[in-house]
C-alpha cells in the first residue's frame, strides 16, 4: 500500500521538460536534468546526436516561437530551459509569458530587455556604472562623436580595447597595441565593419589580469552561486592564435580563493541582482559573469545571459543537488527557499574541434568510439546523425568532461578519451589546465 502511494506521489510530480539549443552546453544541462526523478520526458529543440541519447530531439528552430508553442502544447511540456542567447535576445521569454495558452508553462531565461546585458555592451556598461559594479573605464561612441572618441582613446594607455556594441558572433572585440591603428579600426567599426552591431562602439580601458567565469542562477530577487570555471578561449596552446567559443574549461579555479570569491559576491553578484530589482528587469535564469582578477580585485569584463560553453560542461558535473527543483524555483520566484550543494572534486573538459576551426572547416566526418569512453562524460557539441552514424556537424565537436579528486587525474581521463575518439582532422589543445597548476 505504502509502495503504491509512494509511486503515485512520485509520478504526480514528474513533468516533461524542453531544453532549447543544440550544443555541448545543452547536452550538459540535459545530462544533469535527466538525473532528476522529477523528469518524465526530456526534449531538445533542435538538439544534436548526443542529446538524442538522453532525450528526444525535435527539429524546431528556437527562434521560431509559434512552432515552439505548438511543440510545448503537443508534448505537454511544463518547464522550458533556454540554452543560447539568440532566442533570449529575440524575446522567447516575453513570448511565453504573454501567451495565454502557455500560462502554465514555466520558462527559465531573462526577458528580451534584460538580455540586452549580453545583446548590447553599451547597455551592460551603463548598468554596471549605474549600480557601482567594478568594470573597466569606458566611453560609448558613434560616428557623430568621432572626435570625442579619438580624445578618449588618446587619454588611455595601450593596448586599446574596442568592442562592437551588438552581438557579432564572438568576433566584435578588438585589442590593439598602437594608437594609430586603434583610431583606424574604430573608424572602420563605426563605418560598418561588423554591420549594425558596430554602429555603436564601446572603447574600454585595458585590464591586465587573469580571467574566470562566475555563474549565478537567479529568480530576479534572490540567487544561488554555481561553481566558477576557467575557459580556454584561444585555438592554440599557450593561449595563442584566434579566439574560439572555448577549447576547454576547469572548475574549481584554484586562484579563486575564499577572499576573492567573497569580493565577487559582495562587490559584483549582490549589486547585480540588486540592479535587476532596482531597474525592474524581468530576469529569471542563469547569469554568466566574465571577470578579470586584477591583483586580487574582481572587475566585470562582460555579462552573458546564459550559461557558458564549454564552462557548463564542468559546472554541471560539479553540482551535487538535483537541478530541476532549482530551475522550478527560479521560474516560481522561490529561490530564496533553496540551497545548492557541490562536489568538491575537480572537473575539466577538453574540446575536440574540426581542423581549421575557428576559420573554415569541413563537416560530415564519421565520429568513432564516442560511445566507448570510460572515466569521462562525452558531451556532444557539433554532431549530427546521418544514416545511423554520428558525424561532425560543427567547429566544436565533442567536449570530454571528467571529474576526479585532483585536476591532474581529471585531465588524464579527458586526454585519454580525446585520443580514443576519432574523426578526420580532429584537433584539441593539450595544455588545458597547465596555467593553473602553479596555483594548486
Ligand atoms: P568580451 O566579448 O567582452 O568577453 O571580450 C572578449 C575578450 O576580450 C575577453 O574574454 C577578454 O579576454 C578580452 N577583453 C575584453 N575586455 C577587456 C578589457 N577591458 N581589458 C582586457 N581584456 C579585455
Ligand atoms: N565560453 C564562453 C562563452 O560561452 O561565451
Amino acid at each position: 500500500m505504502s509502495h503504491v502511494l509512494y509511486f503515485c506521489k512520485k509520478h504526480e510530480k514528474q513533468m516533461n521538460i524542453l531544453i532549447l539549443g543544440s550544443g555541448g552546453r545543452e547536452h550538459a544541462i540535459g545530462w544533469k536534468v535527466a538525473q532528476s526523478e522529477l523528469v518524465s520526458q526530456l526534449y531538445f529543440a533542435p538538439g544534436n546526436a548526443g542529446t538524442q541519447l538522453i532525450g528526444q530531439n525535435i527539429n524546431v528552430d528556437p527562434e521560431n516561437f509559434e512552432a515552439l508553442k505548438q511543440v510545448v502544447l503537443e508534448k505537454q511540456i511544463e518547464l522550458v530551459v533556454v540554452g543560447p542567447e539568440a532566442p533570449l535576445v529575440a524575446g522567447v521569454v516575453d513570448f511565453f509569458k504573454k501567451n495565454i495558452d502557455l500560462k502554465n508553462v514555466r520558462i527559465v531565461g531573462p526577458s528580451a530587455e534584460a538580455a540586452q546585458l549580453e545583446g548590447s555592451k553599451d547597455y551592460a556598461k551603463a548598468f554596471m556604472q549605474r549600480h557601482n559594479i567594478p568594470t573597466a573605464r569606458y566611453k560609448s561612441v558613434q560616428t557623430q562623436n568621432l572626435d570625442e572618441a579619438y580624445l578618449f582613446l588618446e587619454s588611455l594607455k595601450a593596448p586599446y580595447v574596442l568592442k562592437a556594441d551588438g552581438l557579432a558572433a564572438g568576433k566584435g572585440v578588438l585589442i590593439i597595441d598602437s594608437l594609430e591603428e586603434a583610431k583606424h579600426e574604430l573608424k572602420a567599426m563605426l563605418d560598418g565593419k561588423f554591420g549594425a552591431a558596430s554602429q555603436t562602439v564601446v572603447i574600454e580601458e585595458f585590464l591586465s589580469g587573469i580571467e574566470l567565469s562566475v555563474f549565478v542562477l537567479t529568480d530576479g530577487q534572490s540567487y544561488l552561486t554555481l561553481p566558477e570555471a576557467k575557459d580556454y578561449k584561444r585555438i592554440g596552446e599557450g593561449d595563442t592564435g584566434l579566439n574560439t567559443g572555448g577549447m576547454g574549461a576547469i572548475s574549481p579555479v584554484p586562484f579563486a580563493d575564499k577572499t576573492f570569491m567573497d569580493k565577487v559576491e559582495t562587490q559584483i553578484i549582490q549589486p547585480t541582482i540588486e540592479g535587476f530589482k532596482k531597474d525592474r528587469l524581468d530576469y529569471t535564469g542563469f547569469v554568466f559573469i566574465g571577470l578579470m582578477n586584477v591583483e586580487g580585485e574582481p572587475y566585470v569584463i562582460e555579462y552573458n545571459v546564459r550559461m557558458g560553453d564549454p564552462e557548463t560542461e564542468v559546472v554541471m558535473p560539479r553540482i551535487a543537488s538535483d537541478i530541476v527543483p532549482l530551475l522550478m524555483a527560479a521560474a516560481d520566484q522561490t529561490l530564496d527557499q533553496k540551497s545548492i550543494d557541490f562536489h568538491n572534486d575537480y572537473a575539466c573538459t577538453v574540446m575536440l574541434v574540426s581542423g581549421g576551426y575557428p576559420e573554415a572547416y569541413e563537416k560530415g566526418f564519421e565520429i568513432l568510439e564516442s560511445e566507448n569512453c570510460t572515466d569521462s562524460i562525452v558531451f556532444h557539441a557539433g554532431t549530427s546523425e546521418k544514416d545511423g552514424q554520428i558525424v561532425t556537424a560543427g567547429g566544436r565537436v565533442i567536449a570530454i568532461s571528467s571529474i576526479a579528486a585532483s585536476m591532474d587525474k581529471a585531465l588524464d581521463f579527458s586526454f585519454k578519451n580525446a585520443e580514443r575518439i576519432q574523426f578526420r582532422k580532429k584537433y584539441y589543445r593539450k595544455d588545458i589546465g597547465e596555467d593553473l597548476k602553479q596555483y594548486l
